[in-house]
């Protein structure tokens, strides 16, 4: 299936604390928004690509990929659904259509494996709703009290957590953004504005090393995981 990307890439990265936004910090020779995009660039089904990016933001004009002809630019939002919305609206003015899939991908995501991706593309094209790159648990999971104590064992057999790329087709994806947004419910992923409208994305099992890069330890386990031969 032949797709569009939005990247959301306007955060600040608060919890890396690092001196720029963590996906402009520089991993194995180039930033690691390069790396991220590089995974889609090569993808012989890809149309077109919208980064939303923070006004003034410095950064970007002097990658080298921002002067691929396949990339546009939206301006990001105060959360990561306004980003994403923004990136949608975008696309719009690029031809997308309300049937084509559109993938949502963190910027901070900078090690989707092809075979993930290949396998989203497949397992979804014929799906009527779309869905998302997921891990299932792997820890046993314990449902707290507020004194800090476990109220119960959780069954871990049903729990996923949410990846991206998350795939689905962009007029359904606009409208469940926009809608939920305005109703004000928390949004932190686009598979969560689909439920909210009524929606079940599928799961496609992921890797679980298609890490988002969060806290400066991440920024360790990455360069670990690109010293080896890839
Ligand atoms: N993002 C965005 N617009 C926002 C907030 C986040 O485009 N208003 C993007 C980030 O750039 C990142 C992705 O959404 O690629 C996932 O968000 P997160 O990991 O939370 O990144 P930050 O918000 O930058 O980090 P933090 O929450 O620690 O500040
Ligand atoms: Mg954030």
């Amino acid at each position: 299936a032949r797709f569009w990307l939005v990247i959301p890439a306007a955060g600040i990265g608060a919890r890396m604390a690092a001196d720029r936004p963590k996906q402009y910090l520089q991993v194995a020779g180039r930033s690691i928004l390069e790396h991220t995009l590089q995974r889609f660039l090569d993808h012989p089904a890809l149309r077109g690509v919208v980064v939303s990016l923070a006004a003034d933001d410095p950064y970007w004009p002097v990658l080298a990929v921002a002067s691929d002809p396949r990339i546009r630019r939206a301006a990001g939002g105060r959360e990561r659904a306004d980003s994403v919305l923004a990136g949608l609206e975008a696309l719009k003015s690029e031809g997308a259509a309300d049937d084509d899939w559109v993938l949502v991908h963190d910027a901070a995501r900078p090690n989707l494996a092809l075979e993930d991706l290949q396998r989203l593309l497949d397992s979804l094209a014929d799906d009527p709703v779309g869905g998302l790159l997921a891990v299932p648990a792997r820890d046993t999971l314990k449902r707290a009290g507020a004194d800090g104590r476990v109220q119960e064992t959780v069954d871990r057999s049903v729990i996923w957590q949410a990846y991206t790329p998350q795939m689905f087709r962009l007029g359904a994806l606009r409208q469940a953004l926009a809608q939920a947004l305005r109703a004000q419910v928390a949004i932190t992923d686009e598979a969560s504005a689909m439920e909210w409208a009524g929606l079940a994305p599928r799961l496609v099992e992921g890797r679980a090393d298609n890490l988002k890069v969060t806290r400066p330890e991440d920024l360790q386990y990455l360069q670990v995981l690109w010293s080896e031969p890839r």
